[in-house]
């Protein structure tokens, strides 16, 4: 039995990476920074710890006597910052966090990254997902044991932050009724979690695990969240030129306000090319299970029906 330290443990991955963990009998300190999602934690077996990762005096007192750290509390761009400073803060945090953790001397640390690293784009996330990622490299490369995962969408039960389970709710509070011609790639988390335990037990230091899941159109994807929330099946195609007319208003508008655009060319244009991921090397390797995005979807709108995020729909 190890003992593993879990960053970012209330987040949708980490409370996944948790249950993986106890799955695996293993022992758990589960860091958590708000006391607002500790629900997600309610009745399992584990030490909580409340860590503010920007006071490194808390990660470091947490982190002692623990041989592996998961590292799910990474940094990620959610209020719009510019390009510069948001790749800024996150290399910051990823090596002040790395450091700490390397004078801690864990055996493991599994990083947690993004399939945004894998995949062509200009985007500011998958901009700051690479700066963090090479920081995580670079540590490895010092010798610390990190392994990094790559999760892609990530849909499931425990998104108490409903970061990418928006995905889904969008459904529900805009009812979409429209898709347009695109595809992308879908997990489920309870296998992300799978997967970062897997990658502490068996994989190779300095190494990226792509977790991906299936390959699925926008309708598709759409037609299986309407059906568990009880809605139509989005059927208006709206062509790619409409969603790049829209990205040049929206820049247009941003251009004009001063500020970030909330939608740019490049992301239609990213919609247009869409993307697939290829996750065999980590079923190959480490053994990771694949749920089907059905099932995804169902586990997560189960869940946030039973939370209450869905109150106003059917
Ligand atoms: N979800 C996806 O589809 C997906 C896919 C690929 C990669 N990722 C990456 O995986 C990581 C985790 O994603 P997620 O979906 O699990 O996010 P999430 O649900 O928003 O959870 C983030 C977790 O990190 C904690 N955290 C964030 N900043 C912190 C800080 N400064 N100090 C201490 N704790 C902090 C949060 O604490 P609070 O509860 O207090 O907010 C929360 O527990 C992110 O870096 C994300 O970019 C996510």
């Amino acid at each position: 039995m190890t003992k593993a330290m879990v960053l970012g443990a209330t987040g949708h991955i980490g409370a996944h990476v948790v249950r993986a963990l106890l799955g695996r009998g293993h022992e758990v300190r589960a860091a958590y920074r708000s006391e607002k999602y500790l629900s997600v934690l309610e009745g399992l077996p584990v030490e909580r710890v409340k860590v503010n990762l920007d006071r490194p005096e808390e990660l470091r007192e947490a982190l002692r006597g623990c041989s592996w750290v998961f590292h799910a509390a990474g940094y990620y761009p959610s209020n719009r910052p510019s390009r510069a400073e948001a790749i800024r803060a996150g290399i910051e945090s990823a090596r002040r966090d790395l450091e700490e953790i390397r004078r801690a001397g864990p055996e493991r640390v599994v990083f947690t990254s993004s399939a945004a690293t894998f995949i062509e784009s200009n985007s500011i996330y998958t901009a700051v997902k690479i700066a963090m990622e090479q920081e995580a490299l670079r540590a490895a490369g010092a010798g610390l044991p990190v392994v990094i995962v790559n999760p892609s969408l990530c849909i499931g039960e425990y998104d108490a932050h409903a970061f990418s389970g928006r995905s889904v709710l969008a459904f529900a509070k805009y009812r979409l009724g429209w898709y347009t011609s695109t595809s992308f790639n879908v997990v489920y988390t309870g296998d992300v979690g799978v997967g970062h335990v897997r990658a502490a037990e068996a994989g190779r230091v300095g190494e990226r695990y792509l977790l991906a899941g299936q390959n699925i159109s926008l309708k598709e994807f759409g037609t299986l969240a309407c059906r568990e929330l009880g809605l139509p099946p989005p059927r208006w195609k709206i062509p790619l030129a409409a969603v790049y007319l829209a990205a040049c208003g929206v820049e247009l508008f941003a251009a004009v306000t001063g500020r970030e655009p909330l939608f740019t060319r490049e992301e239609a244009r990213r919609i247009r090319v869409g993307y697939r991921l290829d996750g065999s090397k980590v079923v190959r390797e480490l053994g990771t299970p694949q749920t089907p995005p059905a099932e995804a979807i169902r586990r997560a709108v189960e869940w946030f029906k039973q939370q209450g995020y869905l109150k106003e729909s059917p």
